[in-house]
């Protein structure tokens, strides 16, 4: 049964003085689930590239069912049977689901002249009936959901007959509930004798999902556990190397004034549709205020009207009192805005600049690193060390491009800039999302931190445990407004899941969203 299908035998691969994978050994079975963990830049999303023919391991042996094999290129490795699934899909969005499969391979008519479009439609129609997956394939990609276009990149990985499927950090972006079907359809493509290999964070996926699971850390493998016999503690403390906390702590808060309000704002989108709706909600200085949903459901709207990127149809937005529904971006950052997006690769970072110019981004106009207007780059590069060094940047180095980090050491950089800023209101948009275990934990503390110290915070994030943790009050939201506001302690998963879907749920406490005015002026 223990069939070895994938064996890397003591694979380097180095980026100039980098070393991104030393000597690294993995073997994954025929017909497993094998999941590969470690921290943030530990190398997992270079091995995959190495297995995939993106890049030529300096030394090492790559063994496919016990051949030994190079691939010059991606196209070596899927002629190999070997498919792998980017974390920013690969999709071209105004062409339909049967169209973006079969692209590159398209059936041809008899003369070969032209694509046979029918016979894409039916190799795609039998996929999806063959492995159970939900897919239209006529439906526009560009009107499909994060998990649709998933399925979608899956089929096309198994119409050019992969039998070995590679996933980098595929649940980082579903809701809970794609997550389970993500899983099935893994379920269902091991029956069939395919194998897949993915990459997480989340310990109770690798836990739920995985045959075996692979650590690496600083590039190296420190050993491969059979899911039966292990735990998240063990699991957290191979990938770190030292106790990590899987909970938060949070004294009891203290508010203050108001320190974000926003009054019946309303953002509409391009087609005149509400996607927030007449929304109303303050926070106050020394509370984090969460707001919990599924996708789409008008947070990114809702930040965008808050941090200045979209200015709102209706409605207000203050700052400590002031209106600054209208106030650019910089403004917004004069006025003590620290901001964490959602897609860090384009709001957050400039991919080619350097650490050192990214970490200005938002503070060319602070007399601090620009006193008269011009850089003063000296204190600039003192401040971007010690982000580096607060926040674990690796590698860490100044010069290096934002585009050479990985995923999460980006995240860090955008985390250690905006916080600190010494804000007063903080916006955070699924700040720990790509993020290892031991960084979300620095991150969730910092925010904390930044609470205790009397700013008002807005958290955003689809991990469920994370608002609920953090979270002082909680807003759930549903097609642009809240189906209710409760105490995060006070309410249980089912009944989050049930106001995410825009459903009453029985036996829930609601807290006041706003209307704390009347109390500070008394405090004063
Ligand atoms: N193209 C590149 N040029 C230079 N350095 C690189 C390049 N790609 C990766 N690295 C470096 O190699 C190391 C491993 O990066 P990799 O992206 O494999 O990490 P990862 O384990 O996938 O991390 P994450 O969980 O954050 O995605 C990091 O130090 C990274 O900065
Ligand atoms: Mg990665």
């Amino acid at each position: 049964m223990n069939e070895p299908v994938v064996e890397l035998d003591g694979i380097t691969k180095r980026f100039g003085d980098v070393v991104a994978n030393d000597r690294v050994e993995l073997t994954v079975d025929r017909g497993s689930v094998h999941v590969l963990l470690g921290e943030n830049g530990a190398g997992k999303t270079t091995l995959m590239n190495v297995l995939y023919g993106l890049y030529e391991p300096n030394e090492g042996e790559i063994r496919i069912d016990g051949t030994p094999r190079e691939f010059d290129s991606p196209r070596d490795a899927i002629d190999a049977g070997i498919g792998m699934i980017h974390q920013h899909f690969m999709l071209v969005d105004p062409m339909t689901v049967a169209d973006n499969v079969v692209l590159g391979n398209e059936p041809r008519s008899r003369l070969g002249f032209t694509v046979d479009r029918e016979a894409a439609r039916e190799a795609v129609t039998d996929l999806t009936a063959r492995y159970g997956f939900d897919v239209e394939p006529d439906a526009v990609v560009e009107d499909l959901s994060v998990g649709v276009q998933q399925r979608v990149e899956i089929l096309k990985a198994l119409y050019r007959g992969a039998d070995i499927l590679i996933l980098d950090e595929p649940t980082a972006v579903l809701t809970p509930q794609e997550v389970e079907e993500l899983f099935d359809i893994f379920d269902e493509l091991t029956d069939q004798g395919k194998t897949i290999i993915f990459i997480t964070h989340k310990l109770g996926e690798a836990l739920g999902v995985a045959d075996a699971i692979t650590v690496l850390r600083d590039g190296e493998t420190v050993g491969t556990v059979d899911t039966s016999t292990t735990s998240k503690r063990e699991l957290a403390e191979l990938m770190v190397g030292r106790e990590v906390l899987l909970d938060v702590e949070k004294p009891p808060s203290s508010p203050g004034d108001v320190g974000l309000e926003v009054s019946d704002l309303t953002v509409t989108d391009d087609r005149g549709v509400d996607q927030v709706s007449s929304l109303d909600f303050q926070i106050r200085e020394g509370e984090v205020f969460g707001i919990a949903g599924v996708d789409g459901n008008g947070q990114s709207e809702l930040v965008e009207a808050i941090t200045g990127l979209d200015v709102p149809d209706e409605g207000r937005v203050y700052f400590d009192g002031a209106d600054v529904t209208t106030d650019s971006r910089r403004d917004r950052i004069e006025q003590g805005m620290a901001y964490i997006p959602e897609d860090r690769q384009h709001r957050g970072l400039v991919m080619d600049f350097e650490l050192l110019q990214n970490g200005l981004l938002g503070s060319q106009h602070d007399p601090d690193f620009a006193p008269g207007g011009r850089i003063d780059w000296a204190t600039l590069r003192q401040h971007v060390e010690d982000i580096i060094a607060d926040y674990d940047v690796r590698p860490p180095n100044p010069d290096a491009t934002a585009k050479s980090l990985s995923g999460g050491n980006q995240q860090k950089l955008v985390a250690g800039r905006e916080f600190e800023r010494d804000p007063r209101v903080v916006v955070a948009s699924h700040p720990t999302r790509g993020l290892d275990v031991g960084s979300v934990e620095f991150v969730q503390e910092k925010l904390v931190e930044l609470r205790n110290e009397g700013k008002a915070v807005l958290l955003v994030s689809s991990k469920l445990d994370e608002v609920q943790q953090l979270s002082d009050r909680l807003g759930v939201m549903y097609e642009g407004a809240f189906t209710d506001v409760v105490d995060p302690d006070d309410v249980t998963e089912e009944q989050l899941g049930l106001l995410m879907a825009g459903q009453d749920a029985d036996g829930v406490t609601s807290v006041p969203a706003g209307d704390f005015e009347a109390e500070a002026e008394v405090g004063r």
